[in-house]
């Protein structure tokens, strides 16, 4: 009987909706007990305490196992009260080191005919994005005039995409790593033709291919990997890029999977703990509205079986559970096209049948 302390971090919008989906399957996975601590974070944070990422919340996830989150963030580009919830959850991240985020990318042969993309092109396609989580763009200097302040035409603003040769060589690892244990390819996509830090960053893969040489290694330019990622989408396995360009590129490739809320993401450290959370935001249009989708958060809690606690039967049940639930047809909204659609509880309540099925 295992015993693990997992922080949960609800979060804003359906953030709560979703982890509460998760807690329910993890709840009936049988042999092992879970010791959960809630923690205000984000909007939720604010209103409770006023800060994004209370020292509370910090304290929860540094005495957890692994930290299970929903989402963050009111209505896209929206602050509450001057503070951004997205900079809670850099700070988060930031705070425990958790460079490596893998997002998987798996389509659901139940799903392939309501995918937008055509099914022969989706057959089989098994993509693991490891994205650069605590470095490049997002974490570099920038500057910008006050909130308060009327722009005029002197007005200006920056950022700054920086990356060390460290920085690369541990995510790119991990992304060799994970390559090692799959079809043995590995695709590094940049945009090394215009910026310095893409092309320190082709150098360090290139550097490091020669001590993988079970690996094939293709660089990508990124907007014609955008483009690749939905006319071939099988040509992937596994992708590694940098911070911006791995956000932007996961939620386009939450469409091969047939919805954005079907995506899990793991953000590891140089250890066993993780962060644990779907690929996407508080989706404010549906928040409170019980049809969120809650895939992306329950496969998160596999992972964070997987990866935090080494529980890889518990985690694949759970896999096992989604398949057959979307099997038996059983659909939200997103992913419903012109189909029945059921609300977050009863599809979640599919799942825990199908568990409960698969454990006896
Ligand atoms: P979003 O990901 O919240 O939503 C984009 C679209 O996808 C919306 O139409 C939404 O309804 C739909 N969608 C998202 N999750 C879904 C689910 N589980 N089931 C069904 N449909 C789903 O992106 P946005 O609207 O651009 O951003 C809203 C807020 O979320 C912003 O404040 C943004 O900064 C924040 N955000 C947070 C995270 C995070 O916490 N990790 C990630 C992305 C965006
Ligand atoms: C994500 C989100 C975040 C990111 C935002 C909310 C800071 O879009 O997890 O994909 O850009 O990393
Ligand atoms: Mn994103």
């Amino acid at each position: 009987m295992t015993t693990a302390k997992i922080a949960l971090l609800p979060g804003d919008g359906v953030g709560p909706e979703v982890i509460g989906a998760a807690v329910q399957v993890l709840e009936q996975v049988k042999g092992h007990e879970w010791s959960f601590t809630e923690a205000p974070f984000g909007i939720q944070g604010i209103n409770a305490t006023g800060s994004v990422f209370p020292d509370e919340t910090r304290r929860a996830c540094e005495d957890a196992d692994a930290v299970l989150l929903g989402a963050v963030g009111g209505p896209a580009g929206s602050a509450a009260g001057g503070l951004r919830p997205e900079a809670g959850l850099l700070a988060l991240r930031k705070h425990f080191g958790v460079f490596a985020n893998l997002r998987p990318v798996k389509v659901w042969a139940p799903l392939l005919e309501f995918a937008p993309v055509k099914p022969e092109l989706l057959t089989g396609v098994d993509i693991l994005f490891v994205r650069e989580l605590v470095g490049g763009i997002y974490f570099g200097t920038r500057e910008e005039p006050p909130n308060t302040l009327m722009l005029d035409s002197t007005a200006g603003a920056y950022d700054t995409m920086a990356y060390s040769v460290p920085e690369v060589s541990r995510v790119a690892k991990v992304a060799f790593e994970a390559a090692r244990l799959r079809d043995h390819r590995l695709a590094s996509v940049d945009k090394a033709n215009v910026l310095a830090s893409s092309r320190l960053w082709r150098r360090t893969v290139d550097l490091m291919a020669a001590d993988y040489p079970d690996v094939q290694v293709l660089h990508q330019l990124v907007d014609s990997f955008a483009m690749q990622l939905i006319t071939r989408p099988q040509a992937w396995d596994v992708v590694v890029t940098g911070n911006m360009f791995g956000d932007i590129l996961s939620d386009e490739a939450s469409i091969l999977a047939g919805s954005l809320g079907m995506l899990p993401s793991a953000s590891l450290n140089e250890g066993k703990f993780g962060i644990y959370e779907p690929i996407h935001g508080s989706a404010p249009d549906i928040a409170g509205k019980g049809i969120a989708n809650p895939t992306g958060t329950i496969l998160s809690a596999a992972m964070l079986l997987r990866y935090s606690l080494g529980l890889e039967d518990a985690a694949h049940q759970i896999e096992q559970a989604v398949e057959q639930a979307l099997l038996s047809g059983i659909r939200t909204a997103d992913i419903a096209g012109t189909g029945p659609v059921t609300s977050t509880t009863e599809f979640t309540q599919e799942i825990i049948h199908q568990l409960s099925q698969l454990s006896q």
